[in-house]
């Protein structure tokens, strides 16, 4: 590889002073994930500030063996984009291009860089009376580039799909440096191989994307919030189906949380009140959304009644003002942060058919708690798209360095209950390096084979973010 001197001074040559740090201080923030993971030292990073300097650099990069890792803002949660400790690496990080580029509220388009922060982008659709209905904890500081790349969920999935449903062009620049310009604002267009779809979900493995057409929708004109308070997971799922069809689908998110993750989000912020008089086992955190005139109190007052009657609700608070919801929903929000504070613990993200969701929690709890009687259970999530953060604390009675080794062995015996179940052992979250090791063992030989042969196809030097979702052949 090319001395890293010279690597540094070309670079500077192409994207200035200011678009390149080499100082560890500098770089640190780079290096870390929301969760607290760790990455290595890279290479350098380096801040283009337009599709043409992101263009230069990889084409250098490509000419010169150099690897190197898109990054975004640092959320992915599954090492996706933290700089190798394997091999040294070149950090992009997308964060100087975060302009809007054109909305057009009559197609319902709006086109922007891939470093703009997906709060930016939800605020500019608002105030032309848009939607962009792509919504997760991290919002305000994830980008939108990292969203694609990664195939975001969130919490408004069972109404407007992932971020694939909601994407209509892309421009990236692929591997080799050359720059593939999708960047178009049709809603139909059949021509041949769809090629941005092989970019959504990629993790940047196949390209970097730099610009996104997004799809909006009119704005929600009225929108109500309901926190539910049921016996079971088996209760909430037939509130689930219920709630679709009392709330003449407009259902705009569906969320599980139990009892344990309320308890947390009340740790975390000690503003929040418990929402109900008496303690529920779970709860469901719903809310309904229309863009015109409809009786969504009328709707929800109907499934309260009809699920009391059948007796798969016990108690449920509808918010009467934005305050009262934006409560509601800080619970979801500070749940995350609870979570954070406990420490090192498997995070997951299982999708499973809607209906398995009962019988596969009590298959996975019993597989978990056989293995670890002592482990806490917080499975709560998107219940509305079969999605479950099936997620575990260790017993806080062990030792920081037997922790790894603990979560390793239940995720293995998770993932097996999943697979019996035909889930999938990523709903939004992807693979990255995290996820790796168990993506690999059920993938099929003809899914590997058309894999390696997109990558190889694309990245035949196997320099973009090697090594995530499929093993490096060279590192
Ligand atoms: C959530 C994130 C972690 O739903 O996916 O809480
Ligand atoms: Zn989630």
């Amino acid at each position: 590889m090319i001395p890293s001197d010279t690597l540094i001074d070309d670079l500077r040559g192409m994207l200035g002073d200011h678009g390149v740090l080499t100082d560890p201080g500098d770089m640190a923030r780079y290096r870390t994930d929301w969760a607290g993971h760790a990455g290595g030292m890279p290479l350098a990073v380096v801040r283009p500030g337009t599709t043409d300097q992101v263009a230069d650099v990889v084409s250098y990069c490509h000419r010169h063996d150099v690897p190197l890792v898109p990054q975004g803002g640092h959320s992915g949660l599954v090492d996706g984009a933290l700089p190798s400790t394997e091999f040294p690496e070149l950090v992009v990080s997308l964060e100087r291009m975060n302009g809007v580029r054109e909305l057009d509220p009559i197609n319902f388009t709006m086109s922007v860089d891939a470093g703009c922060v997906l709060q930016t982008i939800k605020d500019t659709a608002e105030e032309a009376d848009c939607y962009f209905p792509l919504a997760l904890g991290a919002q305000g500081s994830c980008q939108i580039g990292g969203n694609v790349s990664t195939n975001a969920g969130g919490l408004n999935v069972l109404r407007y799909g992932m971020t694939r449903q909601l994407v209509l062009g892309l421009e990236v620049v692929l591997p080799d440096g050359r720059i593939y310009h999708g960047m178009r604002t049709l809603h139909k267009n059949n021509t041949g191989y769809d090629l941005k779809q092989l970019f959504i979900g990629a993790e940047g493995t196949l390209g970097i994307v730099t610009g996104v057409v997004l799809k909006l929708f009119p704005r929600p004109q009225v929108s109500r919030t309901a926190l539910l308070g049921c016996a079971d997971i088996d209760a909430v799922l037939k509130l689930y189906a219920l709630a679709r069809r009392c709330c003449c689908d407009l259902l705009t998110a569906f969320e599980l949380i139990p009892r344990r993750c309320l308890e947390l989000a009340l740790g975390a912020a000690p503003d929040l009140q418990d929402p109900l008089d008496d303690a529920h086992p779970t709860y469901v955190l719903l809310e309904v959304a229309a863009s015109g005139p409809a009786d969504l109190d009328g709707m929800i007052e109907t499934l309260f009644e009809r699920g009391l009657e059948a007796g798969w609700l016990a108690d449920g608070v509808l918010a009467t003002s934005e305050t009262q919801a934006q409560q509601l929903w800080l619970i979801r929000e500070a749940m995350l942060e609870g979570q954070r504070r406990t420490g090192e613990h498997l995070r997951t993200d299982v999708s499973l058919a809607i209906s398995a969701l009962p019988a596969f929690h009590e298959a996975a709890s019993r597989a978990i708690l056989e293995a670890c009687p002592e482990a806490t259970i917080i499975a709560y999530g998107h219940v509305g798209d079969g999605n479950l953060h099936f997620n575990v604390l260790p017993p806080s009675s062990l030792p920081e360095s037997d922790r790894s080794a603990l979560l390793h062995d239940l995720e293995s015996r998770l993932f097996d209950v999943v697979d019996e179940f035909d889930g999938s052992i990523s709903a939004e979250h992807g693979i990255g390096r995290l996820k790796q090791e168990a993506f690999l063992e059920n993938l099929s030989a003809p899914e590997y084979d058309l894999m390696r042969g997109l990558k190889h196809l694309l990245d035949p030097r196997a320099l973009l973010s090697a090594g995530r979702i499929l093993p490096s052949p060279n590192r």
